[in-house]
């Protein structure tokens, strides 16, 4: 099964049927932005602290699976210099309808999360990555692309699914009577039985994976980066989600590329 491909076709879908995360910003939320008060999201509820944010005034910014219309409208009226980077044409095709409304400069290229070859190292200075990796079985290459792409001391702002979302009997979800099922980490195709992963496929639903928290937060660390902030998140009460009725259930980090250290010693290069 090719995922990137199917989950092509299943984000175009989105986008045909008005899913919440397709729709583009308004031009009042674009002027707002100009005039620097705004708000976007890594998880379903809650704003990206401000204090997260370098100073994004001609800043290098990737939105690395984050097409919409969403943040990289923002972010470019808040004077980010932003280049769009997804697998799904029509979800690109609204960061540029925004940015024709409202006379924004985005750049958008399409292409697949796990693989920035195109671009070259220490490229930008700002990766914003709202919640995307659960659409892609392995997510450690995310990171290490992302780790290479940022220059040192670049910011990589990234949202994710906290696993314990896949544990349970998904057809069960919608009454509540949630079996624990699943064994993490969690992939629609190894787990769900042949004729589930042929309805979702025929329904042209994104396939989803469930990464460990091993591969999310220890990923990032392991990539060079070190953590500077980290919050929960979760669905409102009027979204019916059962799991959220207990935990929050969507993470958001801060990471910072450390900078590439030079020791010299009494200048002669020796320790
Ligand atoms: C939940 S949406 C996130 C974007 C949205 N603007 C938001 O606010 O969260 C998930 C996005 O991931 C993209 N995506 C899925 N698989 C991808 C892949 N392999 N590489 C790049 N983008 C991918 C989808 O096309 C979609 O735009």
């Amino acid at each position: 099964m090719d995922v990137r491909s199917h989950n092509r076709t299943a984000w175009d879908r989105n986008v045909d049927d008005g899913n919440r995360w397709t729709q583009a910003v308004s031009t009042k939320a674009v002027n707002d932005a100009r005039d620097g008060r705004f708000e976007i999201l890594l998880t379903p509820r809650k704003p990206v602290p401000m204090e997260w944010f370098p100073d994004l005034g001609g800043l290098s910014t990737l939105c690395l699976a984050s097409a919409g219309g969403q943040q990289a409208p923002i972010l470019a009226a808040a004077g980010a210099n932003v280049t769009v980077f997804d697998n799904s044409p029509k979800q690109i095709e609204q960061d540029h309808y925004v940015a024709q409304r409202d006379g924004l400069k985005i750049q958008t290229k399409e292409g697949n999360m796990a693989d920035l070859a195109r671009f070259p190292d220490d490229a930008f200075g700002l990766i914003f990555h709202p919640c995307s990796n659960c659409f892609v079985p392995n997510v450690i290459p995310v990171w290490q692309e992302c780790h290479r792409v940022l220059r040192p001391g670049g910011v990589l702002l990234a949202g994710f699914v906290n696993p314990v979302r896949y544990l349970f009997d998904d057809e069960r979800k919608e009454n509540g009577n949630m079996e624990v099922r699943y064994r993490l980490p969690y992939s629609d195709l190894d787990h769900l039985d042949e004729s589930h992963v042929r309805e979702i496929v025929d329904a042209e639903r994104p396939l989803e994976f469930g990464h460990t928290l091993e591969d999310q937060i220890g990923g990032q660390t392991n990539a060079g980066f070190t953590l500077t902030g980290l919050y929960e998140d979760g669905y409102e009460e009027s979204d019916n989600d059962p799991v959220s009725r207990y935990m929050s259930t969507f993470l958001a980090t801060r990471a910072v590329r450390q900078g590439n250290l030079l020791f010299v010693v009494n200048g002669t290069g020796s320790w």
